[in-house]
C-alpha cells in the first residue's frame, strides 16, 4: 500500500498516466494544472482544447490570454495561481464533455483542491460553476455572485472563451474578477483570526 501524502506531483504523474476513461485513447497530452501548492486562489476551467492538448498545460491558447489579462488586471500572474480544469483530457473537437468522462476525472481535481486548500475558488464556464454549485444555475443569473462552501469562497466567472465570442461579456467578467482581491483577503483573515470555526465566521460576510 502506499501510504505517501499525495502531492501535486503525484497527481500530475496519475492523470498524464490516467486510462480511466476513452479520451486517454485520443488525447496529445494530459493536462493535469500548474501552479505552486501554496497559492491562495484556484481558477478552475472545463478541459483542455487544441493547443493544451498540444502543450500539457493550462489555458494557453487564446482563452488563457485573456485569463492573463484578467489576471492582470487585479495585479496577479497566472505564477500566483493554481490552474485547472475539470477533465484533464481534451474532448475531440472540443465537445462537451460527458458525464462519465467527468465522473472518472473529477477525483483528480478533488485531490488538488484539498492539498491545496484555497481560500477562493474561481470557477470559469458553466461545467465548473456546475461541480460546485447546482446544475441547474445559469451562469447568466449567478456569475459575479460569491458563495460561502467548506470554509472557503466560491466565486463563478464566465468561461474566457465565452467572453471572447459574446464581447458584451467582457466588461462583467472585468467586472467579477475585481472582487477576487477582497474576497481573498476576507478569507485570509477570518481563516487567520478563527482556524477552527471558519465556516461560521463566514456567515458574517454579506454575500449574495
Ligand atoms: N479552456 C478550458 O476550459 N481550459 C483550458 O485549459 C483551455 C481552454
Amino acid at each position: 500500500m502506499n501510504t505517501e501524502r499525495p502531492d501535486l506531483n503525484r497527481i500530475a504523474a496519475e492523470v498524464n498516466a490516467c486510462q480511466r476513461c476513452p479520451l486517454a485513447r485520443t488525447r496529445t497530452h494530459a493536462v493535469p494544472g500548474e501552479g505552486p501548492h501554496d497559492v491562495e486562489i484556484m481558477l478552475i476551467g472545463e478541459g483542455p482544447g487544441y493547443h493544451e492538448d498540444q502543450q500539457g498545460r493550462p489555458f494557453v491558447g487564446k482563452s488563457g490570454k485573456f485569463l492573463e489579462q484578467l489576471l492582470s488586471s487585479i495585479n496577479l500572474t497566472r505564477e500566483q495561481v493554481f490552474i485547472a480544469n475539470v477533465i484533464k483530457c481534451r474532448p475531440p473537437n472540443n465537445r462537451d464533455p460527458l458525464p462519465m468522462e467527468m465522473d472518472a476525472c473529477t477525483p483528480y481535481l478533488q485531490q488538488q483542491i484539498e492539498l491545496i486548500n484555497p481560500l477562493l475558488i474561481v470557477t470559469l464556464g458553466r461545467f465548473s460553476m456546475g461541480q460546485f454549485i447546482s446544475a441547474d444555475a445559469r451562469i447568466t443569473r449567478i456569475h459575479g455572485k460569491p458563495l460561502r462552501q467548506e470554509g472557503r469562497i466560491i466565486l463563478p466567472l464566465f468561461h474566457p472563451a465565452a467572453a471572447l465570442r459574446n464581447p458584451q461579456w467582457q466588461k462583467a467578467m472585468y467586472e467579477d474578477a475585481a472582487q477576487i482581491p477582497a474576497l481573498t483577503e476576507a478569507v485570509r483573515q477570518i481563516r487567520a483570526q478563527h482556524a477552527e470555526e471558519v465556516d461560521d465566521d463566514l456567515e458574517q460576510l454579506s454575500l449574495f
